[in-house]
């Protein structure tokens, strides 16, 4: 595995295997001391195009954690305003010594094409590209089920979840704005990988063409998916304005009414059911308050779980190893 570009083209050895590592990952950070020295004397860059809170700092924190250096870098206030070009920006970058480049676009493809340009030659991550993948967000989500779920790792390091047998024929709700969300196609892919039963659940005006395609069961009406399905996670996206360009649904009010998670959903679902959410949230309109705060919500697990999963990601690209050394 040289670069980290999408969950598609993943094996499921290979995501396997990094959830294992950032499991010991994990353990780290419950160290004393949360730093390992393995990457100490790299530099890896964060290349940041388009907005982000979490995925950015996740991934320094990933870094540092490593002993890595970071430096990073985001197009809002630099030459990008000045006209430079991918190109130039990335080879300036990579001038000043990177080992590795974490990349996040508007483009769908930016960073396969970093990969292929041969620009640089080193790896490249995926943080995020256009509507198209955002392979270590469905990363984080699987190692995040997978501990809620139980079953993982036979250590018993992890205490098991209410299933016991992690994600194998779990059943796994996407909802809301999958036309624009990375996230759900990187997850779609990857949970389909790791054995999970996946419905996509949206207005059609809000699925992608060739969804149907996919290996999902999709449904048009939250409430009836709901009572013919026991879930056992229920994955809210985010509704992706910025990414709009024409109307989508009537209005704010009427989205929430017929696609957020209400108090109401949250009590029709069974009582194991677990809540997720990528971040950043918009409380009241496809996730109430009582859901999002819900002890059934794993968002912040994903946010914490979100730094192992990428340290595990660095350490498996930069140092070639499968496993870690204490
Ligand atoms: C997501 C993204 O940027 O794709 N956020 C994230 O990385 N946690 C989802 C979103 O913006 O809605």
């Amino acid at each position: 595995m040289k670069h980290l570009l999408d969950t598609a083209s993943l094996t499921r050895e290979d995501a396997v295997a990094i959830l294992d590592i950032a499991e010991e990952m994990a353990q780290v950070g419950e160290r004393e001391v949360k730093k390992l020295p393995v990457l100490r004397g790299r530099t890896v860059v964060n290349l940041f195009f388009e907005d982000s809170t979490r995925t950015r700092l996740s991934f320094e924190a990933a870094a540092k954690r490593l002993s890595a250096d970071v430096l990073n870098f985001s197009a809002k206030g630099s030459s990008v305003s000045k006209g430079e070009s991918l190109q130039d920006t990335v080879q300036t970058i990579s001038a000043m010594g990177a080992d590795a480049i974490v990349v996040r676009h508007s483009a769908a493809g930016t960073a396969q094409r970093l990969a292929d340009t041969g620009w640089i030659d080193v790896p490249v991550v995926n943080a995020g590209d256009g509507t198209h993948e955002h392979p270590t967000q469905a990363l984080l989500d699987a190692f995040t089920l997978r501990r809620a779920l139980g079953g993982f790792p036979a250590s018993g390091a992890v205490k098991d979840g209410p299933r016991g047998k992690g994600l194998d024929g779990a059943t796994v709700a996407i909802v809301g704005d999958i036309l624009h969300s990375r996230v759900a196609r990187s997850n779609v892919h990857l949970l389909d990988r790791l054995g999970a039963d996946v419905h996509l659940i949206a207005p059609p005006t809000l699925l992608p063409w060739g969804a149907e395609t996919w290996p999902v069961t999709i449904h048009y009406d939250l409430d009836e998916a709901i009572a013919g399905q026991d879930f056992d996670a229920v994955m809210m996206l985010r509704v992706q304005h910025e990414r709009m360009h024409e109307s989508f649904f009537p209005n704010a009010r009427e989205y929430a009414r017929l696609w957020g998670l209400s108090e109401a959903r949250l009590r029709a679902l069974p009582e194991s059911a677990f809540i997720m959410h990528p971040g950043p949230m918009n409380r009241g309109f496809e996730i109430s308050a009582a859901a999002a705060d819900s002890p059934r919500a794993l968002v912040l697990d994903q946010v914490e779980n979100g730094v192992s999963v990428r340290m595990a990601v660095l350490y498996r690209l930069l140092t070639g190893q499968e496993e870690t050394i204490d």
